[in-house]
């Protein structure tokens, strides 16, 4: 048997394949058009593997999906690939309706041309797992209810809204087509090969580069962590267990504010790499313009995938931030490598 990952050299995309080698004989085909967020370092480890192979390619790339669709017959397609940057996507929505929205329909058309050259016992099998995000859901004040499955789409930015009409094409391709799928919405994700222009990894590094960490506005903003291992075991729970057609959050219950979990990284890295002077990497800390239309509050309620499906986060937001500190600490050569001239221009388009 045989799996399709798209996106798989991105963060959690490779995540995923790295875990799922570990634990499963099912062979990994992993499809990703490698724009900047993509990275084949992150998945080097498994290079190997025979149970691993990387097709370099676009989502939206009709007759190359048709053909590593027919060549492979996978029993599971999982779809990661996006362009996954709030920011980026104020500065230029073009790639994310692009890829957010055309790709995933032609994916999606792909695998329904291919789910119908199935045998029963193929299409009883088959499934279609998009990822998308708790961002669709749009935002929350302090005293409301964390997201549940219910929850109305709000997106807020043009990269939520593009995620949010991807998720509604995967219903729609169900609901009329009778394509076998799974949607899961997760909160922020933290760890491993996580790409600097996210606030976690950018101010490890920054810290570490003697810059400043730029806190958007007050700093108050609230986000819900999940450390990245946990939401990929969350995905294959759902590949095993979840219901064709219903859509499951996935979430840390971790609700810290951006300033919160800044003070965390400056104090860890103070244990971990104390600054030569000897001050605390919190006097690099530096608030900045804040974001458009910056959304206030995310939370998820994941009682749905822990009662009906048994999953639950294993790390706390303590053990797992601390791993992901130490990740950075220990992977220096990674951190150069994606430190590339397209990096650079975005800090400067970003932050200038
Ligand atoms: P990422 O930006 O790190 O990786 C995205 C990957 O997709 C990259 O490898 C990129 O090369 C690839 N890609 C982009 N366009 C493509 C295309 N047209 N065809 C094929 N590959 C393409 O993103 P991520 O953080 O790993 O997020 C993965 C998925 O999870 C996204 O769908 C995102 O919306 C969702 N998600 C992310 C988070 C988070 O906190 N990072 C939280 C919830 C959901
Ligand atoms: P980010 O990692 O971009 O994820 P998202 O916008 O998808 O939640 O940002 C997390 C939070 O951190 C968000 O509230 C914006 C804030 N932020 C900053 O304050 N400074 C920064 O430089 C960045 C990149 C983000």
């Amino acid at each position: 048997m045989t799996i399709v990952v798209t996106g798989a050299a991105g963060f959690i995309g490779s995540n995923f394949v790295l875990n799922w080698l570990t634990h499963s004989e099912e062979k990994v085909i992993a499809l990703d058009k490698l724009t900047y967020a993509g990275n084949l370092e992150n998945l080097k480890s498994v290079e190997a593997n025979a149970n691993y192979e990387f097709a370099q390619g676009d989502i939206g790339d009709s007759r190359l999906v048709a053909k590593l669709l027919h060549q492979h017959q996978p029993r599971v397609i999982i779809n990661f690939a996006a362009e996954s940057h709030v920011d980026r996507s104020i500065h230029g929505p073009d790639d994310f309706m692009q890829t957010n929205i055309l790709g995933t329909y032609r994916l999606l058309e792909e695998a329904r041309s291919f789910f119908n050259t199935l045998s029963e016992v193929g299409q009883k099998q088959f499934r279609f797992l998009h990822v998308s995000t708790d961002e669709v859901y749009g935002t929350l004040s302090t005293n409301d209810r964390a997201f549940k499955e219910e929850k109305r789409y709000e997106p807020n930015s043009p990269y939520s809204a593009s995620k949010a009409a991807s998720d509604h094409l995967v219903r729609a391709w169900n609901h009329t087509y009778g394509l076998p799928v799974l949607t899961t919405n997760c909160s922020n994700n933290y760890g491993p090969y996580h790409f600097p222009e996210k606030l976690i990894p950018l101010c490890v590094l920054n810290a570490l580069n003697g810059k400043d960490l730029p806190i958007y506005g007050d700093g108050q903003q609230i986000r819900d962590w999940l450390y990245v291992v946990d939401h990929c075991k969350g995905i294959t729970t759902v590949l095993e267990k979840g219901v064709i057609g219903e859509t499951y959050n996935i979430g840390g219950w971790n609700e810290k504010t951006n300033l919160e979990v800044v003070n965390t990284l400056c104090d860890l890295l103070d244990e971990l790499k104390p600054r030569e002077d000897g001050k605390s990497y919190r006097e690099q800390i530096t608030f900045v313009k804040d974001r458009p239309g910056h959304d206030q509050r995310y939370a998820i309620d994941a009682t749905k995938i822990s009662k009906e499906l048994g999953w639950k986060p294993e790390e706390t937001f303590e053990t797992g931030i601390r791993k992901t500190v130490q990740w950075y600490l220990d992977h220096q050569d990674w951190v150069a490598n994606v430190q590339s001239g397209e990096y650079q221009n975005w800090l400067t388009k970003n932050y200038s």
